[in-house]
């Protein structure tokens, strides 16, 4: 019997320095101390022997139990260590490596003209606010002038909201034009702001998108005239435009909320597309003198306080800088697209200040 054990344990032992990896060694394993391994069976044995005999033997096999389980942890250890060594080598990262090209991003031509808006106003010292896409009817409507069947809603058709605990529905802000409502309960005059942001109108073709971008301005102060809209107004498109001596004409228009309203007029070439060449007239922005019933609605007293405002398109104003032929590019997300017409993040925006006499 006492042979058994030293040829189980030195073929025992052979196996489990031959196991290449941590399955292999698994497999030696349960052959010698599995539910029916080798050494498992000599102490299942020891059951039919007499006191005496198991006693002797019994010590024996446990031996060789406790010494093939250290010798089986053991090799587990050094196979581990191997295994972990060679996955390390495996997975090393070479990080003098030079770093694999990534395709550069670009600003989208929105967000680019809306940095120009903010540089170029922001140098005649206006201030950019925003505000919220789901609008108070009020603001966007009635405060404005344009009472419930007043027929300037149905050129704006909108999508209306209902909202839980309110007895005024919501809309998806038609303009940016509910911004001067916001501006003026929040702050007192002087103001001067622009608001560039999302709006929303029922239409869909090749010039209309349901959703698409406005840039409004404010002006209240002592004093305000139409002479400063005009000038104002004609330095930003010059600026914009980069054409020094673009002409501007002003058209007389009709919004609900300005009194005078003008829609603001440029040179261009109709034939050509050229802008500042030609003798035809691009429209491109609405504008006036905010009308007393709107300044008196947010508390400002019109007989001190006077001012003007003006709304512009901007995928309409990017379209015509950039000669982009169709609205619905601009919300495709094609790839060629948005590199060909996007601008780098690193390109300052250039900021003429105008060259108005
Ligand atoms: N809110 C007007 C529109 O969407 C534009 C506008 C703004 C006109 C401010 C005058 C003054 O058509």
């Amino acid at each position: 019997m006492s042979n058994d054990i030293t040829a189980i344990d030195r073929h025992a032992r052979a196996a489990i320095d031959a196991a290449a990896n941590p399955a292999a060694l698994e497999t030696v394993r349960v052959a010698l101390l599995g539910k029916s391994g080798e050494v498992t069976a000599l102490l299942k044995s020891l059951g039919g022997m007499d006191a005496e005999a198991r006693k002797a033997f019994g010590a024996a096999v446990n031996a060789l139990k406790t010494g093939l389980t250290d010798a089986i942890e053991q090799r587990r250890r050094i196979l581990d260590a191997a295994a972990l060594d060679a996955r390390l080598q495996a997975e090393r990262i070479d990080i003098t490596l030079p770093a694999r090209p990534t395709p550069p991003g670009s600003i989208h031509p929105i967000s680019r003209t809306i940095e120009e808006l903010t540089a170029l106003f922001g140098a005649m010292g206006f201030g950019v606010q925003d505000g919220p896409d789901i609008e108070d009817d009020w603001y966007n409507f009635g405060a404005l002038n344009i009472p419930p069947h007043h027929p300037a809603r149905a050129m704006m058709d909108t999508f209306y909201l209902k909202a839980a605990g309110r007895n005024r529905p919501m809309v998806l802000r038609t303009h940016t034009s509910p911004l001067q409502i916001r501006t003026m309960l929040s702050r007192k005059p002087p103001i001067r702001v622009i608001v560039p942001g999302r709006t929303y109108r029922s239409d869909h073709d090749a010039t209309h998108s349901p959703m698409f971008h406005q840039c409004e301005g404010l002006v209240i102060d002592r004093g305000i005239t139409l002479a400063h809209l005009k000038g104002c107004l004609v330095d930003f498109l010059r600026a914009y435009f980069e054409i020094p001596d673009l002409k501007a004409r002003f058209r007389a228009s009709y919004f609900p909320f300005t009194e005078p309203s003008m829609e603001i007029d440029i040179a261009w070439d109709r034939k050509t597309g050229t802008i500042g060449a030609g003798s035809d007239w691009l429209e491109i922005l609405g504008s006036g003198m905010v009308h007393p019933n709107v300044l008196a609605n947010c508390g400002i007293d019109p007989r001190e306080y006077q001012g003007f405002a003006f709304g512009m398109g901007v995928e309409r104003i990017t379209m015509l800088k950039h000669g982009i032929p169709d609205l619905r590019s601009f919300y495709d997300s094609d790839i060629r697209w948005l590199s060909h017409y996007g601008t780098s993040p690193l390109a300052p925006v250039t900021l003429h200040e105008g060259n108005a006499p």
